[in-house]
């Protein structure tokens, strides 16, 4: 395809623009490095640990590297696609999203390594819902937009990977973490991690929110596409947390002392399913625009 113009020669990029000022924040926020990250305490915490007790991180490692790593490797037709359409400064944005997955990616191996557990294999862990999202529908709806970046595909994409996997699962993730191990004192290093990578997806889930909404507004069509998907992916999405619920369940039983980390299953339950609900209620707020030029519009004028 050859290009026809250049928008910063006949004009410029429009500094308003939603995304491009998620770019300014990326680059202000995101510059940190998960190398300068010390797990030497996480280590020690780690060895301590009971057997049991080790095997409780176990599952959410599992499911965080993975993750982590399917959504790096997976990014680049969302890029390609906002490229191919014009969108500059979504694709400006996009850069800083790219590295950011990375950095997620790396950040959890160094741990593993550091930890000592950086040669197991802990795909043990991936139960069948796990795998319907992370290995077949994320790969599936990014790598179609290669082919096809309409705007069903394009919301498709951003439900799993923005909504799904980034709005609920991790976002999920990070207040299991929480609870388990900033009660009980330890693993500071991964905790100060995941402070970093929960505020990197703050801004990726803007990217996805905002990308669902302009597709959406004035068009019920979009919006049942929307709707539908993420009914449909929410059952594999709460299935898994009710799998990794059950294996703290069984680990308790199995523990005749008193354990140093503790799992609240009711309330890990009811936030997934409060994230879900919230993904849904800001994407419903796009309906009352009629196109995607009105919500862009107070979209600019709220932003800072
Ligand atoms: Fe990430
Ligand atoms: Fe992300």
């Amino acid at each position: 395809m050859a290009h026809e113009t250049f928008q910063t020669v006949e004009g410029q990029i429009n500094w308003d623009a939603p995304m491009y000022k998620l770019y300014e924040k990326a680059k202000r926020q995101g510059n940190w490095n998960p190398a300068d990250i010390d797990f030497s305490q996480d280590k020690e915490d780690f060895q301590k640990l009971k057997t049991e007790e080790r095997m409780t991180a176990l599952p959410l490692v599992a499911a965080f590297s993975a993750g982590e790593e399917a959504v790096t490797i997976d990014i680049l037709p969302m890029m390609q696609a906002m490229a191919r359409q014009g969108r500059l400064e979504d694709t400006m944005f996009l850069t800083t999203f790219v590295h950011d997955e990375v950095k997620h990616t790396e950040m959890f191996s160094r741990w593993q390594e550091a930890v000592g557990i950086g040669d197991m294999n802990l795909s043990v862990f991936h139960n069948d819902s796990y795998k319907r999202i992370f290995y077949e529908a994320l790969p599936e709806s990014m790598e179609r937009l290669n082919t096809d970046d309409s705007p069903k595909a394009v919301i498709r994409a951003a439900t799993v990977y923005n909504m799904i996997v980034e709005g609920v699962l991790a976002e999920s993730g990070y207040y299991t973490f929480r609870q388990i191990f900033k009660k009980a004192g330890l693993l500071p290093g991964i905790l100060k991690g995941i402070d970093y990578l929960n505020m990197d997806e703050g801004r990726h889930l803007q990217f996805g929110t905002y990308t669902i909404q302009r597709l959406v507004a004035g068009n019920e069509e979009n919006f049942k596409i929307f709707h539908d998907y993420m009914d449909e992916l929410w059952v594999h999405a709460y299935d898994f947390i009710e799998y990794l619920i059950s294996l703290a369940e069984q680990q308790r039983q199995i523990i005749t002392y008193d354990p140093v980390l503790e799992i609240n299953s009711t309330i890990l339950k009811e936030y997934a399913l409060k994230q879900f609900n919230i993904r849904k209620s800001k994407i419903e707020r796009a309906r009352k625009f009629n196109n995607a030029d009105e919500l862009e519009k107070a979209a600019a004028s709220v932003q800072e």
